[in-house]
């Protein structure tokens, strides 16, 4: 050990030497930079001397993440070294400082996320201010003039702000004039627009500019200054929250309110800077406006990494003194695309309110993507008009701004607005709002359903337009939501080939209301559907998910430009739709493959959440930070197929008792309370239709033969986890001894076996206690198929073993015949939905995935230097330095 602090010093020195850690600040050149998550009590000053590197410093907002910068090597320095610490921990027992580190990641830049400005048209259009056919309403114009005059508006393009009032086609405007003459102008309120940059010497932002929430991360900069020539999407949209009322230009929705510039879109950016960017100044910056995301091209996937969701959550829980931040997001511009903002991480979390936009006629404009993540809709450009607005330079002014880029910032600045007069509502206030005092529109076209608690929706306008008189009386009064409950299902395992044509397949998931009260859950807000679909062309797929009072959620639409051959791996999308509902009741999710032609695929599993408000507020915990391994654990209690040998040491359940429920699906269409009849066994062999009975109730789980003890499933669940692992282990024990005899090995097995065990709970670490309780109100046997998984990995290590024993005779045969069977194992589960995990991003080449690939070759690497060792690799060598 010794030693290899020796060396880290003398890496470091040299390091410091040749660099300096002033010139390390930015340098992907020469550099490498690391984020770890350590323990508490661990000390990053000796993980950087450990590790040779130097500490940077925390990661933001985000506790115990701390950044390290090292000499650019070509692999990740800090796998390899947790890696070989982990080899070495079966040898020896010494405590290193690397056993604090519970998650490492090599940053890299990728292309920044792109802009939702206005998409090029299907038709080339002049722009006249207004419609010829319609001219300006006396009535309207004669208010208009009123107002002007009462507030003193001397901004020469107000007129034409049609979105602030619009004279024309009178009522087509956010509706906002008599809140401002309330004296509600979006005072002591932040938004911060995280973006290309902000015009903070704009004489029409400069005097709402707030500095200290900005920051340019594309230049390391204080200001987020506009750099580039197309720098000037971040000025428009701040100007359509905070423009100042002045005479230039025109006012922003929230004209009082401070404005702030995150500049992270005008060069590649690493996860971590985004992850600062998306924290940055959180107890004062709070709303966070955000129009960009993945391409809008109808065929990406791609949602953010881990650290940035990480930043997400912790902005929720920490930002604005814990009543989280606000991030609002521009829903696409891909309609034209059949893009769908479900197939987008950002505008699907729950924790962003999705915008999308309507025409100064209130139509749906060709871009505006929707789906059933989005909650509200607001103006934006259309109907041959567009957005005005302040523009980069002193006195300059936009009038072609629009996208769903202009609908985020307009509906971030009325949320500033409810800000003033409510600044103490949380992160869910703020979305119950929005959704309870929208306005629906359009509602001859638009596929409206009533919802459980008599809304409407419609996944192309959600809930409706914001008003922002309606949602700022609202708020005066509103009465704040208890902490955040959630129920999550276990894993279903479907493996069912999915017939083409309307039928599709159905699964459900009963929720009974033990479950409900054991998760101190009261009502619905968001529901997310992780789920897993093979499938040869990823865009042929569409999945539906009906609740209990039969509302109906596009999840997933069908996309003609998506070729994907990756089909959905471990992707969660997201629904706004029941949001009010119990719970209570028969949750199906329908996946179809409507596009009949030769690609075809499977339904895989998939796992229900249901996110709402607690019944017992002192019951209410925080949601653990998200870790990559989350949806690794794909064991579960409910399966329509037998489990495999390997895991034979979890419960079993018989299928005939537990099958969920395989019906032929719902109609694809809107209406939500008529489920088809069951058609005529659909022809070719499709699964087996039309078994209705026997669904999965949360009593009945088990086979008949076991005892229930008389408690609840869930406590079931428990025991017969625990016993699932005793027997786990001890089968795993039992391998292990019989590989050990065989190889004769010199340590002691039953030491080895303490300490894979232990690394074991490490990966899991983070979550630890709380962790446990999040996976689920009745997803408690995860920890037994976990355990089981174990056991299978002993098992495969065997198999694998056994192929080469002879090769490997000397003492290193256990970890390389573990690799080798590691590697055999490319057909199992586990592996697969490593795999799938990083590569959910299907065929858009961003650079986050690139580098997940890269970890991806790492790992493999180290496993391919582990059963090199008998040839005198540098492992080896390695271990003869320790003097072992
Ligand atoms: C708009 O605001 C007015 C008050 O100015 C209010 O009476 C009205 O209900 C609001 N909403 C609509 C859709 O007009
Ligand atoms: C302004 O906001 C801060 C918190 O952001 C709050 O403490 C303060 O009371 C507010 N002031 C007014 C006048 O509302
Ligand atoms: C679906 O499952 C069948 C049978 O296991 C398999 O042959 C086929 O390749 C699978 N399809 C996809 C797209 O994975």
């Amino acid at each position: 050990m010794k030693l290899y602090a020796l060396l880290g010093l003398l890496g470091l020195s040299t390091f410091a030497a040749a660099g300096g850690s002033e010139s390390l600040s930015q340098s992907y050149d020469t550099n490498d930079y690391y984020v770890l998550h350590l323990e508490r009590d661990a000390s990053p000053d000796e993980v950087a001397l450990r590790l040779g590197m130097v500490h940077k410093g925390p990661l933001g907002e985000l506790q115990d993440h701390h950044m390290f910068a090292s000499r650019k090597e070509a692999h990740d320095v800090v796998k390899r070294e947790i890696h070989e610490r982990k080899r070495r921990k079966r040898q020896i027992g010494f405590r290193d400082v690397l056993d604090g580190v519970l998650f490492s990641q090599k940053q890299a830049l990728r292309q920044p996320w792109e802009k939702r400005i206005i998409p090029r048209r299907p038709q080339n259009m002049v722009n006249p201010p207004t419609d010829e056919q319609e001219g300006p309403d006396a009535q309207a114009v004669e208010k208009q003039t009123r107002v002007i005059d009462t507030l003193d508006i001397r901004d020469p393009i107000f007129p034409l702000q049609w979105h602030l009032f619009n004279p024309v086609q009178v009522g087509h405007d956010v509706n906002v004039t008599d809140v401002w003459l309330q004296g509600v102008t979006g005072k002591n309120a932040t938004v911060a627009i995280v973006d290309d940059g902000l015009d903070m010497y704009s004489n029409d932002l400069k005097d709402n500019f707030y500095a200290q929430g900005s920051y340019d991360f594309n230049e390391k900069t204080e200001e987020p200054k506009p750099r580039l020539a197309d720098d000037r999407h971040g000025t428009r949209c701040a100007g359509e929250v905070s423009a100042v009322r002045n005479n230039v230009c025109g006012v922003g929705v929230a004209y009082d309110s401070k404005i702030a510039g995150i500049r992270i879109l005008s060069k590649p950016i690493s996860d971590a800077d985004e992850a600062l960017a998306m924290n940055y100044d959180f107890q004062n910056n709070q709303i966070y406006s955000c129009s960009w995301g993945p391409p809008d091209d109808g065929k990406s996937m791609d949602a953010p990494g881990i650290l940035i969701r990480r930043a997400m959550l912790n902005a929720v829980q920490n930002g604005r003194g814990g009543l989280g931040s606000i991030y609002v997001f521009a829903s696409g511009n891909g309609a034209l695309n059949e893009d769908n903002c479900n197939f987008d991480g950002y505008t699907n979390s729950i924790y962003s309110i999705t915008v999308g936009a309507v025409d100064r006629k209130g139509k749906h404009p060709y871009y505006s993507e929707k789906c059933s993540a989005s909650l509200v809709v607001t103006y934006s450009s259309g109907s041959n008009d567009a957005i005005r607005t302040t523009d980069v330079g002193p006195n300059n002014c936009a009038d072609q701004h629009g996208g769903t880029s202009a609908a985020a910032p307009l509906a971030a600045g009325i949320f500033a607005l409810v800000l003033q007069v409510r600044p103490d509502l949380s992160w869910r206030d703020m979305q119950y709002l929005a959704l309870m005092t929208a306005v629906p529109i359009n509602l001859d076209s638009g596929d409206w359903q009533e919802t459980k608690i008599g809304k409407k929706y419609s996944h192309t306008f959600a809930y409706g337009k914001i008003d922002s008189y309606g949602i700022v009386e609202a708020a005066k009064t509103w009465k704040k939501v208890k902490p955040q409950a959630w129920l999550f299902s276990p894993w279903i395992h479907v493996n069912e080939a999915i017939p083409q044509g309307e039928t599709g397949i159905s699964v459900s998931f009963d929720v009974n209301p033990d479950m409900l009260k054991e998760a101190n859950l009261e009502r619905i807000e968001h529901v997310t559907v992780t789920m897993n679909v093979a499938h040869t062309r990823r865009g042929d797929l569409s999945v539906d998910l009906v609740s209990p009072n039969k509302v109906v959620s596009h999840l997933s639409a069908t996309r003609k430009n998506d070729e994907a051959t990756t089909g959905y791996e471990d992707w969660t999308f997201m629904s706004v739709v029941h949001w009010g509902e119990s719970g209570l009741g028969t949750w199906t999710v329908v996946v179809r493959d409507t596009v009949e032609n030769e690609h075809t695929g499977n339904f895989t599993d998939f796992h229900i959440k249901l996110w709402g408000e607690a019944r017992d507020a002192e019951k209410a915990t925080l949601l653990p930070m998200p870790n990559e391994d989350d949806d690794k654990d794909h064991a579960s209690i409910i399966s329509t197929t037998t489990t495999a040998a390997a895991t034979s040491a979890t419960v079993k359940p018989d299928p005939e008792v537990t099958k969920p429920v395989v019906e032929p699906g719902v109609t694809p269409t809107d209406q939500p309370t008529r489920p088809v009849k069951p058609t005529t066994t659909p022809a070719d062999g499709a699964p087996a239709a039309a078994e209705t009975s026997a669904a999965p109730t949360s009593s009945s789980w088990l086979p008949s033969f076991l005892p229930t003890f008389g408690v609840s499933s869930r406590t079931q669940i428990w025991i017969y986890g625990a016993l699932g692992l005793i027997v786990a282990f001890c089968c795993g024990l039992g391998v292990y001894l019989y590989i050990a005899r065989r190889r004769r090995l010199r340590n002691s097995p039953r030491d080895d076996y303490e300490f894979e065990l232990l690394d074991e709970e490490e990966a899991e670490g983070l979550t630890g206690g709380a962790g446990e309780k999040v996976r689920g109100a009745v997803g408690r046997g995860g920890a037994g198929g976990r355990k089981a998984k174990r056991g299978g990995e002993l098992y495969d290590a065997f198999a694998g073993g056994s192929d080469d024993e002879d090769e490997d005779e000397d003492d290193d045969g256990f970890a390389a015949g573990g690799a080798a069977g590691y590697t055999d194992r490319s057909g199992s589960d586990e592996r697969v939905n490593e795999k799938s995990r990083r590569r959910r991003s299907g065929d858009s080449a961003r650079g986050s995935r690139e580098e997940d690939d890269e970890e991806e070759e790492e790992e493999q690497h180290v496993i391919g230097a582990d059963s090199d060792d008998d040839e005198g690799s540098e492992d080896g060598q390695d271990r003869g330095l320790v003097g072992r």
